[in-house]
């Protein structure tokens, strides 16, 4: 058997390899290959799961919180949701019907879901969103400055269409660039501070590594032989100023910005927001456009209120990104199924 290679292998899960016919149990460990190729803050992968029968539980890993970025644990709980869009949407492609508990015993575990292989009943998900789940990444190059066509953006608001929740979508030259100028600010503010630094330096890896998390260097156009610096490089000095002006002008350049926002702001809107934010990644995908997050204003809390205010939303911020045509990137590792259940 060929050796297992993080930044690969869990990326070529493949629809032939599911196991037909075998126990539920086998299926559903099956189902988290998808689950686990979820975007997470900083390649964290915040999630646990168990698997009984016919049942999934998915915990949050409280030993992979990012403290100083996310002390609320917003976007530990934002990661996980993504993971669970992930799963239903392998389910529902896979005609398993499935009943779905959130926080069924107070904080842990996140949800409950209960699979069955005979009532698949109406699916939640476009089947379309399937086959993005092994090309979706996080494209941090720059993005051509052409116009995004408007079905495509249609079909994204679309997809975030869900009673409490809002997608706005910034085209406006002016308001993009108020935006941009807010996450210039929070790239400042994020960078001056040492504990930011040394978090982010923590979850850096090298081009080369085996590590099954975190974040390789060419995930950012960095150069290998600088990659195995780039940790130290982040620790020690304070480069605010020019993560500030590429982040502004990335910003200003992309055709346009998306703020997803929620009417309430706790863990199951944290959560139900990341299944929308996946849903929004996989449609990006499928029409063939790129995504990154720019988030430092909503990361920081003063500039959280002003992005809110200029975008006169009445639902509290909680993912930007900029939308754009690019070449795809390259895909970040993942740890194994085994190592998570
Ligand atoms: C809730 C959340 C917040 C994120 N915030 C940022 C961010 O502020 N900046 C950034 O460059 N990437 C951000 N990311 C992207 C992750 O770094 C990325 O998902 C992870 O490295 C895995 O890479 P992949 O998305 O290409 O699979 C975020 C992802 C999630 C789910």
């Amino acid at each position: 058997m060929k050796k297992y290679d993080p930044g690969v292998t869990p990326w070529r899960v493949a629809e032939q390899d599911f196991p037909e016919g075998a126990a539920l149990e086998k299926i559903l460990q099956f189902l988290l290959r998808y689950a686990i190729l979820a975007p997470s803050g900083h390649n964290t992968q915040p999630w646990k799961f168990s698997v009984e029968r016919r049942t999934i539980a998915v915990y949050a890993d409280l030993s992979r919180q990012l403290p100083v970025v996310d002390p609320d644990n917003r976007e530990m709980y934002i990661s996980i949701g993504c993971a669970l869009a992930n799963l239903f949407i392998a389910a529902e492609h896979f005609h398993l019907g499935y009943k779905l508990e959130y926080f069924p015993e107070g904080d842990e575990p996140v949800a409950v879901t209960e699979f069955s292989t005979e009532e698949p009943g109406e699916p939640e998900f476009d089947d379309k969103l399937f086959a993005s789940i092994t090309l979706r990444h996080t494209n941090r190059n720059e993005y051509e400055t052409r116009t995004i066509n408007e079905r495509s953006l249609q079909k994204l608001k679309e997809s975030a269409d869900e009673d409490g929740f809002c997608l706005v979508l910034i085209k406006e030259r002016q308001i993009k660039s108020e935006v941009a100028e807010l996450i210039a600010r929070g790239d400042v503010i994020q960078m001056n501070n040492r504990a930011f630094r040394m978090e982010l330096a923590s979850w850096m890896r090298h081009n080369w590594t085996k590590s099954g998390d975190g974040i390789p260097g060419y995930a950012f156009s960095i150069p290998t032989a600088l990659s195995f610096l780039s940790p130290f490089i982040i620790r020690s000095f304070n480069m605010g100023k020019s993560q500030s002006e590429k982040d502004r002008r990335l910003a200003d350049q992309a055709p346009v910005l998306g703020v997803l926002g929620s009417v309430q702001d706790n863990k199951l809107s944290w959560v139900k927001t990341g299944i929308l934010l996946e849903k929004i990644a996989l449609t990006a995908t499928h029409f063939g456009i790129q995504y990154a997050f720019l988030n430092p204003p909503i990361e920081v809390p003063e500039l959280r209120q002003e992005l809110k205010s200029l975008l006169n939303m009445t639902e509290h911020p909680q993912i930007l990104f900029r939308l754009g045509y690019a070449k795809p990137g390259r895909h970040t590792p993942r740890r194994a199924v085994q190592e998570i259940v």
